[in-house]
């Protein structure tokens, strides 16, 4: 993969050192209407001092697998740990080279394809495990941490498939399914914490923005393009239209009913147990 466009267009716009959905401590008090850039940033920032809570106290060396543009290593460097870093993406290793300058070593690989040249106490994955096969994860995962060592995953796996069309059910591995190849890969769960509720308010926020801003934007576009050029509107009503639908069905991903009603967001923390 050289460069994932969609995380790039989140690090040039939210601006802050972190690509993924962040947590905030009190759902209910929030009201999506008055969340500015600087609420989403700090509840990003909250989100990795919460998940450092889970590392063991016999945790020296992380891995950050799927480590985006730095923000958790920076976290966890500050905290005394001993970082490396990885991610497959051109433009990540670009902006973390920048801010690091080698402090932290970078190794640009799939997690799947890494080729470790030593052992590490635990390996993070933050808002990456869904992008990792699950079973070559937890193979490769055996390779890399030391006897005992820990994997700590967060992020949003499927609890509920109806076999609908939804954008929920992509992109994201089966919770049964996950927990199941851990356990045949080796791998004992130590921990767990459903974070779901911390996490939907950013969804309700991109919700908020999206229908106040852009949606008006671009009725306001459509409508503009349709007076001055009707014929062209016509044509590129027939070309994109089925294109259009498409997209409007990724909305749903804005959409907290439909996550909570097919996602969960976790947090496992494993161990190890050598006999894989
Ligand atoms: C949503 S971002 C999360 C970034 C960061 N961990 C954070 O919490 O801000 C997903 C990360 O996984 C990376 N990724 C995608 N496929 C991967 C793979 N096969 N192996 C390792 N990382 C991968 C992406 O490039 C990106 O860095």
């Amino acid at each position: 993969m050289p460069i994932d466009n969609v995380l790039k267009l989140y690090a040039k716009t939210i601006r802050s050192p972190f690509l993924h959905y962040g947590f905030w401590d009190d759902p209910a008090a929030v009201d999506p209407a008055r969340v500015n850039l600087a609420d989403i940033a700090a509840a990003q920032q909250r989100y990795i001092e919460h998940l450092a809570g889970f590392i063991p106290e016999n945790v020296q060396s992380i891995l950050d697998v799927g480590c985006g543009i730095g923000g958790n290593s920076a976290y966890l460097r500050e905290q005394g740990f001993k970082l490396e870093a990885l991610s497959p993406d051109r433009y990540q290793e670009e902006v973390f080279q920048q801010k690091f300058d080698g402090e932290i070593p970078f190794h640009r690989s799939k997690f799947e394809k890494f080729q470790p040249a030593k052992e590490y106490d635990l390996i993070l994955e933050s808002e990456s495990a869904c992008y990792i096969k699950i079973i070559p994860g937890f193979v490769k995962a055996q390779e890399v941490l030391r006897d005992g060592g820990y994997l700590l995953a967060a992020d949003y796996f499927v609890h509920h498939n109806d076999r609908v069309d939804s954008p929920h059910l992509k992109s994201s591995h089966n919770i049964e399914r996950y927990l199941q190849a851990a356990a045949d890969h080796g791998f004992k769960l130590v921990r767990e914490y459903d974070q779901t509720e911390n996490t939907v308010v950013t969804l309700d926020c991109a919700k908020e923005f999206f229908t106040r801003f852009v949606e008006p934007l671009l009725d306001y576009g459509r409508y503009s393009v349709e007076r001055k050029y009707p014929r062209l509107f016509k044509l590129a009503g027939l070309l994109f239209g089925k294109h259009i639908a498409s997209k409007k069905n990724q909305l749903d991903l804005i959409d907290s009913a439909e996550f909570r009603k097919h996602r969960r967001y976790m947090i496992y923390l494993f161990q190890k147990d050598g006999n894989a």
